[in-house]
C-alpha cells in the first residue's frame, strides 16, 4: 500500500497512470465525501451517531416501536442537509464520469449531492432523503416544506400510516444491490472515498473488487479497516490518498489532466 499526500508526486503519477489504464473504474463513497459540503459524517468525533446512537435511534425496529424517537433523528439528519451543495469531491467525480474515466458512483449517502453535481450513474445503496416512504402501502411522496419545523408525525396520504424517510435503516434491506453488482462486474479499479468501511454490505464491496483482481484507491483523512493490515497481513488499499476528499481529488484530477491533456 502506498501513501499519497498532496505533496507526494511520484506515487500519485504512478496511481494516475494505472487509473488511465483501468478498463472499468467505479467510485464507492461514504459520508466523508460530503463533510466539506458542511454535512457531519456519522462516526468521526462529534458525528451524528455521537448525538443519536444508531442502536437507540437508527433501526427499523425503533421506528416501528417508537416512531417519535426515530423522527428526532430524521429531523436532525434533514436539518443537517438543508441548503448543502456539492463540493469539489463531488464535482471531480461527475467530471471523471463525463470524460469517460469513471463508470458510475455507488454511494452510501442519502444527500443527493452526487446527482446535484452532475453524476448520472449514481446507485444509492441506502436510499435518498428527498422522499418519504409508507411501509404499509408502499407509496412514496415528497415531504411538506414544514416537515422539519413541526413535531407531528407525517402520515400517508392514502392509508394514514406513519411515514419514514425513503432511506435504509439498520435492519432493513439495502437498495439496488443487483445494479451495484452489475456495475462492479469486471470492475478493475474502485475509488473508495470518505467511508469508514464498517457497515455491510457496502463495506464488503472493496474486498469483492480486490478478490477479483481489481485495485483499491482509498481517499480518507484517517486510515480505516481497508488501509490497515488485514488478518492475512495485506491491506486492501493499493493507494491511500491521505487528506480531505475535495483537495485530494482535485490533486488527482490535476495530475490526470497533466498526464492525459483531458
Ligand atoms: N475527506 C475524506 N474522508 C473524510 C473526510 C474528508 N473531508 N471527513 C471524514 N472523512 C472520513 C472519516 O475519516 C471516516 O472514515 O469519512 C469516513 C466517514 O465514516 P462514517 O461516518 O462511518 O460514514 P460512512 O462510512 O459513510 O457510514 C456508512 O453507516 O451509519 C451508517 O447509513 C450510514 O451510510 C452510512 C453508513
Amino acid at each position: 500500500m502506498k501513501i499519497i499526500t498532496s505533496s507526494e508526486k511520484n506515487f500519485c503519477d504512478e496511481a494516475v497512470d494505472c487509473f488511465i489504464k483501468a478498463k472499468k473504474a467505479v467510485a464507492l463513497t461514504g459520508a466523508g465525501v460530503s463533510v466539506e459540503s458542511g454535512i457531519d459524517d456519522f462516526r468521526s468525533p462529534g458525528g451524528l451517531w455521537s448525538r443519536y446512537p444508531p442502536e437507540e435511534y437508527g433501526s427499523i425496529a425503533v421506528f416501528r416501536r417508537n416512531p417519535e424517537k426515530s423522527w428526532k433523528l430524521f429531523r436532525a439528519l434533514g436539518r443537517g442537509l438543508l441548503g448543502k451543495k456539492p463540493n469539489h469531491a463531488h464535482l471531480v467525480l461527475s467530471d471523471l464520469e463525463r470524460k469517460g474515466f469513471l463508470r458510475g458512483v455507488i454511494t452510501q449517502n442519502i444527500d443527493n449531492l452526487h446527482q446535484e453535481s452532475g453524476s448520472e450513474n449514481v446507485l444509492e445503496i441506502h436510499g435518498n432523503h428527498r422522499y418519504l416512504q409508507c411501509l404499509n402501502c408502499g407509496d412514496t411522496s415528497k415531504p411538506a416544506a414544514s416537515l422539519l419545523e413541526d413535531n407531528s408525525l407525517p402520515r400517508c396520504r392514502w392509508c394514514g400510516h406513519i411515514l419514514k424517510p425513503d432511506v435504509v435503516l439498520f435492519g432493513e434491506d439495502v437498495r439496488c444491490y443487483e445494479e451495484i453488482n452489475d456495475l462492479l462486474h469486471h470492475c478493475d479499479l474502485l475509488m473508495v472515498i470518505g467511508t469508514s468501511a464498517q457497515v455491510y454490505p457496502a463495506a464488503a464491496l472493496p474486498e469483492q473488487v480486490k478478490l477479483s483482481g481489481g485495485m483499491i484507491y482509498e481517499f480518507n483523512i484517517v486510515k480505516t479497516a481497508l488501509t490497515n493490515v488485514q488478518g492475512n497481513g495485506s491491506a486492501h488499499s493499493d493507494y491511500f490518498f491521505q487528506g480531505g476528499a475535495a483537495s485530494m481529488l482535485r490533486h488527482f484530477r490535476k495530475r490526470l489532466e497533466a498526464l492525459t491533456g483531458q
